[in-house]
């Protein structure tokens, strides 16, 4: 299982599943799932998430 935000351990999974209970913005899957609000302030993983929200449209 991969992390796609390391600082909070936020898998892949749970932000395609964020997406498609409606986030559609980095903020919003921020919100929904805590990713991107870790210690480096989504600065690993904020365009890995914009590229699953991208992609689960
Ligand atoms: S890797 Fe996501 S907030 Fe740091």
């Amino acid at each position: 299982m991969s992390h796609v935000c390391l600082c909070r351990k936020i898998t892949a999974e749970k932000i395609e599943e964020a997406v498609k209970n409606g986030a559609k913005t980095f903020l919003e899957v921020k919100d929904a799932t805590g990713a991107g609000a870790g210690g480096c302030g989504g600065g690993r993983c904020r365009n890995k998430i914009e590229e699953i929200i991208e992609n689960n449209k």
